[in-house]
């Protein structure tokens, strides 16, 4: 059933090229998207992190405002809502209660809503008024990782036709898209030497993850990971943040995974010197950057090169070494990789 795999988790980490190929070609539901004014992205755990990602897509693609709430949290606030509000909720499952109350919330206040779901004919897409299923096929593992991917693509789709609905365009971005499930195949054969690295993680005792832009949610994402599989002290931060309190958790040999975008975006240079900062203090540095990226270099214990795409894009393939990290990391320190303690796959009470 694992398909020789030691576990769900890495079959599914497997599959990402085609479950994203499969969920490049969905179709677009047919909602009218020239109404819209503002967008509220409502979901919970990776769901939330890929919603984040998509809040930046299209502030900039669309130039549309969109706010991303943990629909934990928003099911209790009294948020701004009319016609020209869009609520999209993103759920791998389609059970998530409190995503699920969210969605109820909003409707009750006049929203429309547009469910991003993997799971065919569950309670969430049932209660929209638009879904736009992913193709990652069914996840068995808790820890979610191809359905976030295919996530980040129906956000990308959903960002592009609002863009589109506005008479504006982002150039490049559909065929870089299309790019990424062979540049996932290339990353994923040269996955053997982040395995190294999770045996060196696996006795540390908390590791550090840092992102700015998309690289931000994709620094959460990756310490969510860790702490879900492999119970360590994990946090992510957003690397402008560090001289605000995080760096006083830095000491001589503390792991610190940083996201770096690519050379020719404005904040390689910043992540860059974050990097400096951190090391100057003792941190081990694993570095996840642009191949052909010569600067982080000198700064860097370890790197991991990923393929080139437009920096709203990057985080279809940074991700990956983290899910692999955390993986290997977790069976590394002998945990139940795709049944890890206190968890369930879906979480339907609140
Ligand atoms: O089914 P959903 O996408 O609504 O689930 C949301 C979260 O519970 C889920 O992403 C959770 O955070 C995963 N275990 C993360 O790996």
């Amino acid at each position: 059933e694992k398909g020789g795999y030691d576990f769900y988790m890495l079959k599914e980490i497997a599959e990402q090229p085609q479950a994203v190929a499969a969920t490049l070609l969905t179709r677009m539901p047919d909602l009218d998207f020239s109404g819209v004014q503002k967008v509220i992205i409502v979901a919970c755990g990776t769901a939330y992190h890929a919603g984040m990602i998509a809040g930046y897509a299209i502030e900039q693609w669309a130039r549309i405002g969109c706010d991303v709430e943990l629909a934990s949290e928003f099911r209790y606030r009294d948020p701004l809502i009319d016609e020209g509000t869009l609520v999209i909720a993103i759920s791998q499952s389609g059970e998530t209660m409190d995503t699920l109350m969210a969605l109820r919330h909003a409707k009750a206040q006049g929203a429309r809503v547009l469910a991003i779901c993997n799971t065919n004919g569950s309670t969430i897409p049932r209660e929209s008024d638009a879904v736009l299923y992913t193709h990652g096929g069914p996840e068995i593992a808790v820890a979610s990782t191809k359905a976030f991917l295919t996530q980040l693509v129906a956000c990308y789709l959903v960002g592009l036709r609002l863009a589109a609905a506005r008479g504006l365009s982002a150039p490049g971005v559909q065929e870089a898209l299309r790019a990424v499930p062979d540049q996932l195949r290339t990353l994923l054969e040269s996955s053997g030497a982040i395995r190294e690295l999770a045996y060196d993680l696996a006795t540390a005792r908390q590791v550090l993850f840092l992102g700015r832009h998309v690289g931000y949610p994709v620094a959460l994402e990756g310490a969510l990971k860790l702490k879900e599989l492999a119970y360590m002290h994990a946090e992510g931060f957003a690397a402008g943040e560090l001289k605000h309190g995080p760096i006083a958790l830095i000491d001589e040999g503390t792991p610190v995974i940083c996201v770096v975008p690519a050379p020719t975006d404005a904040l390689h240079d910043k992540m860059v010197s974050n990097i400096q900062e951190v090391r100057a203090r003792g941190a081990r540095t694993i570095v996840i950057a642009e191949q052909g990226d010569e600067a982080v270099a000198p700064f860097a214990d370890a790197v991991i090169p990923v393929p080139a795409t437009p920096a709203l894009l990057a985080p279809l393939l940074t991700t990956v070494p983290m899910q692999i990290l955390a993986c290997e990391t977790a069976a590394a320190r002998g945990h139940d990789v795709d049944q890890p303690r206190n968890l369930a796959k879906s979480v339907t009470v609140e």
